[in-house]
């Protein structure tokens, strides 16, 4: 019997205990003996089935010797990166979803790890149910990496889809989020893009050999966009996503999250609902598309539930993964050259007199244009005397 532990016992956690338990045989099977829960660490204490597993004291799972993995879904960075470098330290592999904390402290947890010999895997960070990290670093590996975009959220494209297709308002559809188990304790990190740009950061580490620091990429969520933009862009033939996305740069690497118009027929752009999609352009393959549900109890939980395999398995452990903790060569988005739709109050000769000849989507009061491709520098100087009331990029 080999056991492990929880910490935290949210939608992930949760999830981790129902795969465990519900595809029991099948997991037996591909181990060779029965993973069973032993200890699931909790703030407070609730009634439930997993009652008699919860403790409020993490050393419970510390100094437990039989429980060689620990699967951390407690979230943030606070509770959740003293206790993961723990348990690292006390020689146990650990398994997590948690974002926030691998953006932000991936590089020196994994440092630890390998110091341990022991694994420090997070697939369920990035994509939910999608498998996406794996494929980067094994499958496309002798590839060198360009590119790497997708939509990496799924609280705010199911909440996008809900209002385009629906026409619910933005709060009833983030309740609805929420109700599913996508969204996040604090919403405001899926509105305000912070959630997909920790994705995009992660990303970026392992795609780009390089700490990019969270701090830097710029991100902007789906708080100021408007249906009328979307109706547009429709109307052109476009659709519009919330995407996080990280280049490869001649002398560098630079990322961010934006709302952008997509081209109605990159695949990218029929992606709804709770769905996430990731496309990684390698030199060899050129891009290859990772589609699938993004958040969610079980969707999350079967990749937390197969890196715990994959830890127990990995002999002694997986060594492909990691990144520098060098952050030298981050360059400001501003730097890449794409069209841009604009949405201004003013005229037709008003876009001209800035971008010279655009392409004209809508004269009504407002004018919808887009410009020709030019990099986020050239709009800050050229877009300053225009009054702008939506400015996105256009995927290329
Ligand atoms: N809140 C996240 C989302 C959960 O909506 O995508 C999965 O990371």
């Amino acid at each position: 019997m080999i056991q492990i532990a929880i910490m935290g016992l949210g939608t992930v956690g949760t999830g981790v205990a129902r795969v465990v338990a519900e595809n029991s045989r099948q997991i037996e099977r591909k181990l060779g003996e029965p993973l069973q829960v032993k200890t699931i660490l909790v703030r407070h204490f609730k009634d439930g089935p997993y009652r008699q597993l919860m403790t409020d004291d993490f050393k419970k799972i510390e100094e437990d010797d039989s429980i060689r993995v620990v699967v951390e879904t407690i979230g943030g960075v606070g509770a959740a990166y003293e206790y993961t470098k723990r348990a690292l330290m006390a020689g146990k592999h650990v398994v997590t979803a948690n974002k926030q904390l691998v953006a932000e402290k991936g590089c020196e947890l994994l440092a630890l790890a390998k110091k341990k010999n022991v694994n420090y895997l997070f697939e369920a960070s990035v994509g939910g149910g999608i498998p996406v990290l794996h494929p980067l670093t094994q499958c496309m590996a002798a590839n060198r990496i360009d590119e790497v975009y997708g939509i990496l959220n799924g609280t705010t494209n199911y909440i996008l889809t809900r209002m385009v297709r629906t026409g619910a308002f933005f709060a009833d559809a983030l309740r609805e989020a929420q109700a599913k188990g996508y969204a996040e304790a604090d919403p405001t990190a899926d509105i305000e893009g912070i959630d997909a740009g920790r994705k995009i950061c992660i990303l970026a580490d392992l795609a780009f050999g390089h700490q990019v620091d969270p701090d830097k990429v710029p991100m902007e969520g789906i708080s100021k966009l408007s249906l009328r933009d979307v109706k547009l862009a429709e109307r052109a033939g476009y659709r519009i996503k919330l995407l996080g996305r990280a280049v490869r740069l001649p002398g560098g690497r630079t990322a961010y999250v934006a709302p952008h118009l997509i081209p109605e027929d990159n695949p990218i752009a029929g992606v709804e609902d709770v769905f996430n999609a990731v496309v990684i352009r390698g030199n060899a393959t050129g891009d290859v598309m990772f589609y699938g549900k993004g958040a969610g109890e079980m969707p999350t939980a079967s990749a937390c539930v197969a890196d715990v395999m994959e830890a127990l398995q990995a002999s002694p452990r997986r060594e492909e993964i990691g990144w520098s903790p060098d952050t030298d060569g981050f360059e400001d988005p501003a730097e890449l050259h794409t069209r841009y739709y604009f949405r201004i109050e003013g005229s037709l000769a008003d876009a001209a007199m800035s971008f010279g000849q655009v392409e004209v989507l809508s004269e009504d009061g407002e004018t919808a244009f887009l410009t020709d491709r030019i990099s986020g520098l050239e709009v800050q100087q050229q877009a300053k005397n225009l009054k702008i009331l939506a400015c996105m990029r256009v995927l290329p």
